[in-house]
């Protein structure tokens, strides 16, 4: 089936070769927009064309300007030319060829494949052409806020198109001059993808907004003011959201970020706590706050609350720091030894404005050897 010889071209025996021809000589434009269609980064995405059905049926799609991207004649894939970024990406719905489909999957959708793509098919009948714009999008998914030494840090990853990343405050807060600076950077990786990071000092008595937007979407993340409780007492961490504007939502609290409390769908009104929960979840309110009591030291650590919808998620993010008052906690009485263990430095350490989350991570791990108060 080499196409490749030079010689036989011109003469009008393979309909095959004749296009080849026509397709490298002829790029015309049709009149009518592009199909637009956005696929997703890394997913697949079907390519539409349809065509007036007929026998000894060609395709070729071609990414403009003339790079083979998949052909067919001979009633068989014709992949010799293909170009090297779509090898072993592309295929057609061979057996819907002669109902006139001539869609293309193209598999594992990279930043490089944006663009516009002719769809150009021949039969008997006659020849058609038609043209599809393609939009690659990787939206934001997870932002995540981490903070230490009095610095936040906010970030996301594998974003396309190029992200945007803002800061806020509530109440609204002036920054110094020193203060202002807040760095960003962002970068992309081989794949075209975009990473994005910016720091700012923690401000301590204000709620810190981060959001990162791309294309239509957008994510927040927000770290409140820390709250501070005291072993055995109730607590009720906010989350708090305009929830007029959020149609239907799922709601997660996690705790450090990556431990689930809770997952509340809201379509189903189903609330599920995790096990090693179940003795201090007391409820979650109306308005998404979580409802703790019988909290212990190994409890302290960042709460997060997050509300996804359809198109949007928000984050919100609580500092609970359970001061170092040892009241009776109607809890088994400890061991000297775990006493030592978690008492050790608060102390000294018990001012209001403590909590260096490092130091709380640390202090968490260290006592997860404290067996959970119902494993009695
Ligand atoms: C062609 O077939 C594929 C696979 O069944 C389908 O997804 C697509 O909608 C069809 N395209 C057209 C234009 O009919
Ligand atoms: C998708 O393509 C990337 C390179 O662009 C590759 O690293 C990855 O393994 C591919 N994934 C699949 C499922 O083929
Ligand atoms: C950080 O991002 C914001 C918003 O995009 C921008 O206004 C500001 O100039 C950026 N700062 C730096 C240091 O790049
Ligand atoms: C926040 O704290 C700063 C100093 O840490 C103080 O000057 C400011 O008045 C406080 N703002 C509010 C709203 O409490
Ligand atoms: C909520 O979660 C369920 C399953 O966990 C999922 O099917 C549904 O699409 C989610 N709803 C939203 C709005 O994210
Ligand atoms: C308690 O604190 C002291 C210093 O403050 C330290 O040397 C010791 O290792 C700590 N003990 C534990 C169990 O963390």
């Amino acid at each position: 089936m080499g196409s490749q010889g030079t010689g036989g071209q011109v003469s009008i025996t393979t309909r095959g070769l004749v296009s080849m021809v026509i397709l490298l000589l002829h790029i015309r434009l049709t009149d009518g927009a592009d199909l637009p269609v956005t696929c997703g980064f890394s997913e697949d995405c079907v390519l539409r064309c349809s065509f007036q059905s007929g026998i000894e049926e060609i395709i070729h799609w071609v990414k403009l300007d003339n790079i083979r991207v998949h052909s067919y004649y001979y009633s068989k894939d014709q992949l010799e030319n293909q170009d090297q970024q779509y090898r072993q990406r592309t295929a057609l719905f061979n057996n819907q060829i002669p109902k006139g489909n001539a869609s293309l999957l193209l598999r594992n959708v990279t930043v490089q494949d944006q663009g516009r793509y002719k769809c150009y098919t021949s039969t008997i009948n006659g020849n058609q052409e038609s043209y599809i714009n393609i939009k690659v999008e990787a939206p934001v998914r997870l932002v995540n806020i981490q903070i230490s030494d009095d610095i936040i840090t906010c970030s996301s990853t594998g974003i396309y198109p190029k992200p945007k990343l803002t800061w806020t405050t509530d109440p609204p807060f002036d920054l110094s001059p020193g203060q202002a600076d807040s760095q960003n950077s962002t970068g992309t990786n081989e794949q075209g993808i975009y990473d994005i990071t910016s720091t700012k000092p923690f401000i301590r008595n204000q709620t810190n907004i981060c959001t990162v937007t791309s294309g239509t979407r957008e994510r927040t993340a927000t770290l409140k003011q820390q709250i501070n409780s005291s072993p055995g007492s109730e607590v009720s961490i906010p989350c708090s959201f305009p929830l007029s504007d959020l149609l239907t939502f799922n709601l997660t609290w996690r705790f450090n970020q990556d431990v689930i409390i809770l997952t509340y769908n809201m379509d189903t009104h189903q609330m599920q706590v995790e096990d090693h929960w179940k003795e201090q979840v007391q409820d979650v309110s109306e308005s998404g706050s979580l409802q703790l009591h019988r909290l212990t030291r190994k409890h302290q650590g960042i709460y997060s609350c997050e509300l996804s919808t359809t198109r949007d998620t928000h984050l919100v993010l609580t500092y609970l720091e359970i001061t170092s008052d040892d009241i009776n906690t109607g809890k088994k009485p400890r061991t000297k030894k775990e006493r030592d263990k978690s008492d050790n430095g608060t102390e000294e350490g018990k001012s209001e404005t403590a909590s260096n989350p490092g130091e709380e991570h640390e202090l968490v791990d260290r006592q997860n050897d404290d067996p959970s108060g119902d494993a009695e």
